[in-house]
């Protein structure tokens, strides 16, 4: 199984590297290196606690966002940015590898 090693930053702005296995999101891989996201909608892209920002160099290798996943992000607006991803809506790509990821939970 392929997989691409990323760096996660807390919020409380401590950074840890992390693996991401291909049959994961990025949620799953989260949760699976004992990342703090609480996911209180399962992954449904309703809940936004799963609300990160890839660095300028990976947002595009981040792949699109998903429908439901863009509308939550414009009600994000405070903490939302033109690199902000759902976890649960971010898919694996080996062109992730070296991506920094850092959790900033919305709502
Ligand atoms: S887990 Fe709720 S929006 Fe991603």
């Amino acid at each position: 199984m392929s997989s691409v090693n990323i760096n996660v930053t807390d919020e409380s702005g401590e950074t840890r590297p992390a693996e991401w296995n291909e049959d994961q999101t990025l949620l799953d891989t989260l949760l699976a290196n004992g990342f703090p996201v609480l996911a209180t909608c399962g992954g449904n892209a309703s809940c936004a606690t799963c609300h990160t920002y890839i660095d300028p160099e990976h947002i595009e290798a981040s792949g699109e966002r998903t429908e439901a996943e863009a509308d939550l992000l414009l009600m994000l607006d405070d903490v939302a940015t033109e690199n902000s991803r759902l976890a649960c809506q971010t898919e694996y790509s080996v062109e992730m590898d070296g991506a920094t990821v850092t959790l900033k939970a919305g709502m």
